[in-house]
């Protein structure tokens, strides 16, 4: 991480996990582990606990995400959520295009790009999920798949939106899998991803990008990925669900 640059930022992706009393306990729980973190701590949520989230961590370091919301303002889209309904009840983050949207429920780049934009405009901070297949890696195709996410996924995105950005790399062969991409494989892919939004936005401009890694990084693994100079924090699933645990990824993160 370069912390003098940009933010370092550990986010926990609850995925569909958590009824109310689970959450109400686990966010309480967490609070006084976190409260002296030296980064960014965001806990993305199911829809369900959003308020109780929001409610609970008012005056503290906490800030609360969704994990997706629709890129329409408002209209007959059944089950959707709005940008424009998240920021209302405090929401400041939303995960869009995380890999299991884009493997079970169709989501495409096309989709992520209109949703992204449609959560900039309403005030809300992207954290856009991409990642490759285990199939796409073997076949050395990785950059290409990334680029090409990153270019549609941003497209129309301004220099001045995409400051409020977050960009989470999640190889999806290491997602839920207990599988984590080395230190190296992570640095070099978010390097990467550096190196194609210089080529888009100019270097001044990358270089204060956030960059997450995501895809089992937990208490023991986080240091040495973190460590590394283009991993700017972690979007963490399994290890966000117990507060012991995430407090550590982000004194990993404090001390990196
Ligand atoms: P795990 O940490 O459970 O592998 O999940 C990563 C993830 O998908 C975060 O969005």
């Amino acid at each position: 991480m370069k912390k003098d640059i940009r933010r370092a930022i550990i986010a926990g992706n609850w995925k569909m996990n958590k009824t109310r009393p689970e959450a109400k306990e686990l966010i309480e729980a967490m609070k006084p582990l976190v409260k002296d973190a030296g980064c960014e701590v965001v806990i993305c949520v199911p829809y369900t606990n959003l308020e109780t989230a929001v409610e609970l961590t008012k005056g503290t370091n906490i800030r609360v995400g969704a994990e997706n919301c629709h890129f329409a303002k408002s209209g007959a889209y059944t089950g959707e959520i709005s940008a424009d309904m998240l920021t209302e009840i405090g929401v400041e983050y939303v995960v869009l295009g995380h890999s299991e949207r884009r493997q079970y429920f169709g989501e495409t780049d096309e989709t992520v790009n209109k949703r992204t934009k449609a959560a900039l405009e309403a005030g809300l901070k992207p954290i856009v999920c991409v990642g490759e297949l285990l199939w796409e890696r073997e076949c050395g195709i990785t950059e290409e798949v990334i680029a090409r996410q990153i270019k549609l996924d941003f497209f129309g995105v301004t220099a001045d939106e995409l400051k409020n950005c977050v960009i989470a790399y999640e190889p999806v062969w290491a997602i839920g899998t207990g599988k984590t991409a080395t230190a190296d494989q992570a640095e070099e892919v978010c390097g990467f991803i550096r190196g194609v939004l210089s080529k888009l936005y100019g270097k001044d401009v990358a270089d204060t990008i956030t960059i997450q890694y995501g895809g089992s990084m937990n208490a023991g693994n986080a240091s040495e990925l973190l460590s590394k100079e283009n991993v700017d924090g972690g979007l963490i699933g399994g290890a966000s669900l117990k507060a012991n645990d995430f407090a550590i990824i982000v004194d990993a993160a404090t001390k990196g």
